[in-house]
């Protein structure tokens, strides 16, 4: 397991991409994603990291890949040290349990988002307008209500600035009437599956989002998949339709930040120890509800 927090690295390879949490270095036809345990709230980066973040996350991907490997193939090739490249081996320790080795697509510049409850912006379209990306949903819905069926709403990537949601034809204007419709129809295979499963162990899948790309013509998913990072999680326990329910894993952090009065510009404030220690315990708690996996802190 890996050990300490980790904030940021410095491997002497390529660099393929810095996110917000994660750490991407260039292999060649190959990726080496490393996951921080960074926390963003509010699109910003916080001062502290939280322990075994970047393990959580690595371990929900790699666990949701291959439970979802027969609906759509995915880039995932390993997540095993013995498999890391030379210029990385001296950081093996720190880095085990928090990387993933992936094949290098051509990615679809889209994200593929499958929402089967009214929460975030949707909520906010649906208020508006009475729909969602284009989808007429029935009147009367209130905020987080469960959706007759699950969604697809794709969004543009946005290279700064806010992803704009768009509809399934204006997706397809874009890609194409065939890959537009595989999108759509992958996204909704992998998430009712996904939302089945873990509503069965106590989350809800409020929502989540995909990015997919291509190998020769194969179309595979790739990033990260179905991870608190990535989607919104509800403990089945905290879920109340007609407001917004507590998120499952950064909700001490959003209320701690709300009662310090930081304005939501960056840099953020330092949060207390046992805000960190509350979320850590969250992240934790949700691999072991998803996975059965219990990892230590
Ligand atoms: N197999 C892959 N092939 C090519 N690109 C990939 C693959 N998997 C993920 N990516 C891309 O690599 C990048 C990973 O970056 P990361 O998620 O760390 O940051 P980000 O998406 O730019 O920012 P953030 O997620 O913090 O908003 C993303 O642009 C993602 O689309
Ligand atoms: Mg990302």
């Amino acid at each position: 397991m890996a050990q300490g927090v980790m904030l940021q690295t410095d491997l002497p390879l390529p660099r393929f991409g810095t996110g917000k949490v994660r750490d991407t270095y260039d292999l060649g036809n190959r990726l080496l994603m490393v996951t921080t345990d960074r926390l963003s709230a509010y699109d910003v980066v916080l001062p502290n990291g939280i322990p075994s973040k970047g393990e959580v996350l690595t371990r929900l991907s790699a666990f949701w890949f291959a439970r979802t490997g027969d609906l759509i193939p995915n880039h995932l090739l390993s997540t095993d040290v013995a498999d890391l490249p030379d210029a990385a081996q001296p950081l093996r320790d720190q880095l085990a349990g928090r990387f993933m080795i992936v094949r290098k697509a051509k990615r679809i510049d889209f994200e593929c988002v499958v929402r089967g409850y009214l929460a975030g912006s949707a909520w906010g379209e649906y208020r508006e307008s009475g729909s969602v990306c284009g989808v007429r949903l029935p009147p009367g819905l209130r905020q987080a209500d469960e959706l007759p069926e699950p969604i697809f709403t794709p969004a543009t990537k946005a290279e700064s600035g806010h992803d704009q949601n768009i509809s399934l034809d204006e997706l397809k204007n874009h890609v194409g009437e065939d890959l537009g419709q595989a999108l759509a129809d992958a996204s909704i295979a992998v998430y009712t599956a996904a939302a089945a499963y873990a509503l069965d162990r106590g989350i809800i899948i409020a929502d989540t989002k995909m990015e997919f790309g291509l190998l020769g013509d194969r179309l595979i998913l790739i990033d990260e998949l179905l991870t608190p990072d990535s989607s919104r999680f509800w403990a089945v326990g905290d879920y109340q339709p007609g407001g917004s329910p507590p998120s499952f894993d950064k909700q001490f952090v959003r209320d701690w930040l709300e009662r310090s009065g930081w304005n939501k510009q960056p840099p953020a404030p330092a949060l207390p120890p046992d805000v960190v220690a509350g979320t850590s315990q969250r992240y934790l708690a949700a691999l072991e509800w998803l996975t059965g996996q219990a990892l230590a802190l």
